[in-house]
């Protein structure tokens, strides 16, 4: 059994809790929160070990891998601590506050060892890895043009309001907006030029929209959290290609060509029964992430995809971006 401990067991923790219960041959063995009661409520049907804070856990715990679900602010010093107790650790995007942090941790993990993988969890989404292969393959053609969108109400259930305030979050750029980036980034490379804008109106009507120039195309990207809650949590795409669109809105996966309109089918990850609400309805992603994970954990291998080097690549493109200055 591979003994996981999770340390915060908010919204993104009680996700991942969700999924590793859904895992084989994976084991809920510790679980940390500062609210108790939420690390109770994973331990729920498990034999974990309750912690109240990261760090006891870290002290503490018998465990084989660390999964960080932390304030984004958090990640560094637990991560860097985490590296010397376990050879596998998962932090979740975006992997830290700051582009030193993210050097910090790199360095880190040269010294330790250390394999990590960050939740950069859309290269692990049914609809996105799809995509990825026929961008690869080139069975449509060349890529004309691109737009991947996430939309969001805004982010109400943060542990003392941490997502609104960007001095600890990074605000919806580095929260939300990095998803898009980070994958356009691992799917075409850096952008010959860019040009990005966010409005100034504070984080609740925060919104980034960004350009980019390829080698014959362009990609857009547009993200806010900004949109009241009787709203839908939205992550679409739609990309043309020379013989073909691709689309991913509004639940259906399409492919629009010369013959008409097409509904594309792909297998889902089954979940069970999740512990999650929230405003994400398909975990299907977060599971194939940790899947990943564990099983590069149980076999001793190295993490290959959505490593430190390309979430610290991610974090330095949207801090420019955004124009923070580190
Ligand atoms: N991959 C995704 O799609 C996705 C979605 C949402 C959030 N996230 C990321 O996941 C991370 C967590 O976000 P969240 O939405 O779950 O936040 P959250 O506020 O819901 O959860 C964080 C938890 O950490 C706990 N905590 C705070 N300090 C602690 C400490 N010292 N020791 C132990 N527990 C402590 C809090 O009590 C809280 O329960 C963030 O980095 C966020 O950006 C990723």
């Amino acid at each position: 059994m591979l003994k996981i401990g999770l340390i915060g067991c908010g919204f993104m923790g009680a996700m991942h809790a969700s999924c590793y219960k859904n895992i084989q041959g994976v084991e809920l063995a510790a679980v940390a929160d500062v609210r108790r009661e939420k690390a109770k409520d994973l331990a729920n049907g498990t034999n974990a070990v309750i912690y109240t804070t990261g760090k006891e856990l870290l002290e503490n715990a018998e465990v084989d891998v660390i999964d960080i679900c932390l304030p984004t602010y958090l990640h560094a010093e637990h991560a860097l601590l985490a590296m010397d107790k376990v050879d596998y650790l998962f932090i979740e995007k975006p992997v830290a506050l700051t582009v030193a942090e993210g050097d910090a941790l790199i360095a880190k993990a040269k010294e330790t060892n250390t394999q990590l993988q960050i939740g950069q969890v859309i290269r692990f989404w049914d609809e996105y890895v799809a995509l990825r292969k026929m961008v690869e393959s080139g069975t449509y053609g060349k890529v004309v043009n691109a737009n991947f969108r996430r939309i969001s109400p805004v982010p109400t259930w943060g542990f003392e309001d941490w997502l609104l305030d960007a001095s600890r979050s990074g605000g919806a750029a580095q929260d939300l907006h990095i998803h898009d980036v980070d994958y356009t980034l691992s799917l075409f490379g850096e952008p010959k030029e860019y040009f990005s804008v966010k409005n100034t109106l504070g984080e609740k009507n925060s919104y980034v929209n960004t350009l980019m120039q390829y080698d014959g195309f362009v990609v857009t990207v547009e993200g806010t959290w900004g949109l009241p809650a009787s709203h839908p949590f939205e992550a679409t795409f739609r990309v043309v290609f020379e013989n073909a669109v691709i689309e991913n809105a509004g639940g259906k996966f399409m492919r629009y060509d010369a013959e008409g309109a097409h509904e594309i089918t792909i297998e889902k990850a089954d979940l069970g029964v999740g512990v999650v609400g929230g405003n994400i309805s398909d975990l299907g992603g977060y599971y194939n992430e940790l899947c990943y994970f564990c099983e590069k954990a149980m076999k001793g291998e190295p993490i290959e995809q959505a490593t430190l080097s390309d979430a610290v690549t991610s974090l330095k493109f949207v801090r420019k971006e955004i124009g923070f200055a580190d």
